[in-house]
């Protein structure tokens, strides 16, 4: 039976995937209203991943003799200035999960709970690729400047992102 410090942290968890999730449903709204039909796509498919990960702790709280709370879901924010704005705020928010992620890590740890490190590994991994993968878009997006051609040439290759 797992200690109610990681029952609830992981419960917490569950509710961060799932803003993340509707925070990125958001984005890919917005883009989809900006007629970046490839930023759309890829938010979406983000949206997916994170719903993929609140998913993961649901089953992983219940292999362990936890049980799920589930919270309540931000509204998330609906516009952003450009397509760069809409990126850093992703990789921010990110950056915020990472710190969460490693802070249950930490719990983990002092608790001597075993199975949830090697859970939360999978997740700390996680982390580590979403904010490269971010930053290497958002490096782009520095070298792509003002110019509306390079946007669309990056919405397209975005576009391309394969799903799963
Ligand atoms: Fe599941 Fe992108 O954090």
């Amino acid at each position: 039976m797992p200690k109610k410090t990681i029952v609830d942290a992981i419960n917490a968890q569950i509710s961060r995937e799932f803003n993340a999730a509707y925070l990125y449903l958001s984005m890919s709204a917005h883009f989809e209203s900006q007629n970046l039909s490839g930023f759309a796509r890829w938010m979406r498919l983000q949206h997916d991943e994170e719903v993929g990960h609140a998913m993961r702790l649901f089953g992983f709280l219940y292999d362990i003799g936890g049980s799920v709370t589930l919270q309540a879901i931000k509204k998330p924010t609906a516009t952003w200035s450009s397509a760069k704005a809409v990126m850093q705020d992703a990789l921010k928010h990110e950056k915020a999960v990472t710190k969460a992620v490693n802070d249950i890590y930490a719990l983990a740890v002092k608790e001597k709970d075993y199975p949830a490190q090697v859970n939360l590994q999978w997740f700390v991994n996680e982390q580590v690729e979403e904010e490269k993968t971010l930053g290497d878009i958002l490096a782009k997006m520095k070298l792509a400047g003002d110019s509306g051609h390079a946007l669309l040439l990056m919405d397209r290759e975005l576009g391309a992102r394969a799903s799963g």
